[in-house]
């Protein structure tokens, strides 16, 4: 029997991904979304797509999650952007709001399932999901690491002018301002990016990794970014469904490693048919550690605000 899939959220990243994953032609897909008609309008136009791409992907589009019931894995991307004139904490209750319905009628209809947050702010949005959930923490992961390494990745490839395949990069904690792209950890071809180019220019690159996300939105002006976004989906779906065990990094409950309890943030792990089969530990000297920290600091501030709000 097929795996199945659901996508929440059929907007840019939630249908960008549906497609990606109905492209790969070993699960089925469910698109759920609130506007009317929306969801299944897409889902159909995906379908169709079948006998050109040659996939048998059954896709479906709903307003509600009957459709949904015992799927593998459901990734949610609900969610607003932030508006002018939002605050961070108006952002915080509206996309907490939408996770809540969403998470509630999840559960009673995959309580098996892995839940893969995509919603922004990304590592707030998993903690809260974790809590609304009660799934064990295994079966909950956020996905933004995949995305940010694949900026880094694709800036160190273009600068060296080499294969983006040839690229191996790490980033750390939360996404956002303060996540830490691990140069010590980034290699090319498997030697260390600092034996390919000066500080300088290692230094642009990370900088123009933190802000990645911002540099898409303000060229699209109307939106964020949702390629590569769905493709980092992809991958993290492929990895737990065909249980290839992936090394990637992802937020992730911590339970004591890098001495952190009870929050999920960043970090790289091992997915496979379980959701995250283990957090890995890396050595972090000084400096990198105090920059998790900042990180966790900012995440942990998120997750207070989500208390003060709810
Ligand atoms: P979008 O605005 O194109 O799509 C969001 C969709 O969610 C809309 O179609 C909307 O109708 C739907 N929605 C709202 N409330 C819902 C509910 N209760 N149930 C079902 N659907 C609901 O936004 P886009 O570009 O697809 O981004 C989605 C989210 O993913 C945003 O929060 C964005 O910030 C985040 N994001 C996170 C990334 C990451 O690295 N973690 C990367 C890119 C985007
Ligand atoms: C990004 O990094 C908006 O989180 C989203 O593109």
């Amino acid at each position: 029997m097929r795996k199945k899939v659901t996508v929440v959220g059929g907007g840019n990243v939630g249908a960008t991904a549906a497609q990606r994953i109905a492209e790969r032609d070993y699960a089925d897909v469910v698109l759920v979304d609130v506007v009317e008609g929306m969801p299944q309008g897409k889902a159909l136009d995906l379908a169709q797509s079948g006998p050109v791409l040659g996939y048998d992907s059954a896709v479906t589009g709903a307003n509600s999650y009957e459709t949904t019931a015992n799927s593998d894995i459901v990734v949610i991307t609900a969610g607003i952007a932030r508006r002018p004139g939002m605050t961070r904490d108006d952002l915080l209750r509206t996309n907490m709001g939408i996770m809540d319905s969403v998470v509630s009628e999840v559960v009673a209809n995959s309580p098996d399932s892995i839940l893969l947050i995509v919603s922004n702010p990304l590592d707030a949005m998993v903690y809260h999901a974790h809590k609304l959930s009660g799934f064990p923490k295994e079966r909950v992961v956020g996905m933004a690491g995949v995305l940010d390494t694949a900026r880094m990745r694709t800036f160190i490839a273009q600068e060296l002018n080499v294969s983006v395949e040839d690229v191996n990069a790490y980033v750390l904690g939360g996404h956002g301002d303060t996540m830490v792209p691990l140069v010590r950890y980034t290699t090319v071809g498997g030697i260390p990016l600092e034996n390919w180019l000066p500080k300088d220019r290692v230094e642009a690159i990370v900088q123009r990794t933190r802000d990645g996300g911002g540099e898409i939105v303000s060229l699209l002006k109307t939106g964020s970014a949702f390629y590569a976004p769905s493709a980092a989906v992809l991958q993290m779906v492929d990895s737990i469904l065909l249980d290839k065990r992936r090394i990637v990094p992802a937020a992730a409950y911590l339970d004591g490693e890098y001495g952190v309890s009870g929050v999920f943030i960043g970090v790289p792990v091992i997915l496979g048919e379980n959701g995250v089969e283990k957090v890995i530990e890396l050595e972090l000297t000084d400096e990198e550690q105090a920059g998790f920290q900042k990180s966790l600091e900012a995440v942990n501030e998120l997750v207070e605000a989500m208390a003060n709000l709810g």
